[in-house]
């Protein structure tokens, strides 16, 4: 769990990089900061773990304000990612991976061990890669060591500054999708920043949108796309946001709330089964042109949706979350 009671941070008495923040993330939450550059979003990571000290405010880590816990313990309940993964270059991946536990005095036998399941989690093998060094592995490999290190000691907390942001469309999308696999194993409380909106709703339990040092809304991504608080959000978040919210919803959520068309003669129309999204679904219906599409679950036919079915289901969702 981190709390944030009224947070600012001036540097130098002159940069006001953050005004007065409150946000709680909750244990096992993941927790995205997007905005702008320059907004303070590494600003405030950075007064997590405590490598800039606050001007005002209070922050909870677990019911203890990090004011009065060692700055030393503070690090070791946190794991930090950063965009350069940091990786020390004179070292192999298994000390660079093992550095805190190392530090921590943890014997051999059980580093062994955890470098080993780390690895595996990752999806690197172990004995390939224990003894080579960063510049022999791929920008993609480096990062995904970079989060192996921080989850070494098993910290209940990870902060990640946009760590993918380096990394080339393809390989980015692929470490989201194992992070997001990675963190429905380990669920650690994540405080995690981004630029990019598609990352943030595919990642996020909730969105915290910056701006100039302060928080502009900080709710779930159904409720930032279909509820943008004010005009600054929804520029933000694009006139495609309702688009993108259909990437939220499968058709199984959609069969819960709307009723399907009636079924047709179905002989022309492909079928889609009840887990795809309804982003699926609609690009489906625009790009191949058809009226409609036969709903199927295990080889039961269900009903017909087209375009007006998934219009319907966006309102109530619309309505339901005012
Ligand atoms: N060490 C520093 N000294 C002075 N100003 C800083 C320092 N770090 C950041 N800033 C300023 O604080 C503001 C927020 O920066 P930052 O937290 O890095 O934003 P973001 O990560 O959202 O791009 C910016 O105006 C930046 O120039
Ligand atoms: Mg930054």
């Amino acid at each position: 769990m981190i709390q944030f009671k009224q947070v600012s941070k001036v540097y130098n008495d002159e940069v006001q990089a953050l005004r007065g923040i409150n946000l709680h993330v909750k244990e096992g939450e993941m927790a995205i900061l997007i905005g702008p550059s320059g907004c303070g979003k590494t600003t405030l990571l950075r007064l997590v773990n405590q490598l800039e000290t606050m001007t005002s405010g209070e922050i909870i880590l677990h019911k203890e304000n990090i004011k009065q816990i060692d700055k030393i313990k503070v690090r070791r309940q946190i794991g930090y990612v950063i965009q350069s993964n940091g990786l020390f270059p004179n070292m192999t991946i298994e000390k660079n991976v093992m550095i805190v536990p190392d530090l921590l005095g943890w014997d051999r036998e059980k580093q062994k061990k955890r470098f080993h399941y780390l690895m595996e989690l990752i999806g690197m093998n172990p004995d390939e890669y224990r003894r080579r060094y960063p510049h022999e592995l791929s920008g993609g490999q480096q990062q995904r060591i970079g989060v192996a290190r921080a989850l070494a000691a098993d910290p209940p907390i990870m902060l990640m500054d946009e760590p993918f942001g380096a990394l080339d469309p393809i390989i980015r999308l692929r470490l989201q999708e194992e992070f997001l696999q990675i963190q429905r194993e380990v669920r650690k409380t994540v405080l995690f920043v981004s630029h990019d909106m598609d990352e943030a709703v595919k990642m996020g339990d909730k969105i915290v949108l910056m701006r100039n040092g302060e928080m502009m809304q900080a709710d779930t991504p159904a409720k930032i796309l279909l509820h943008p608080k004010n005009h600054f959000v929804e520029e933000f978040v694009g006139e495609d946001r309702i688009l993108k919210s259909l990437k939220l919803y499968t058709l199984r959520d959609l069969v819960k709330e709307v009723n399907l068309c009636s079924i047709t003669d179905i002989n022309d129309k492909p079928s889609i089964n009840l887990d795809a999204s309804l982003h699926h679904v609609f690009s489906m219906l625009l790009h191949q042109g058809y009226q409609q599409l036969a709903v199927v679950e295990q080889d039961k036919l269900l009903g017909m949706v087209d375009i007006s079915v998934i219009e319907q289901f966006i309102r109530l969702e619309q309505q339901k979350l005012l």
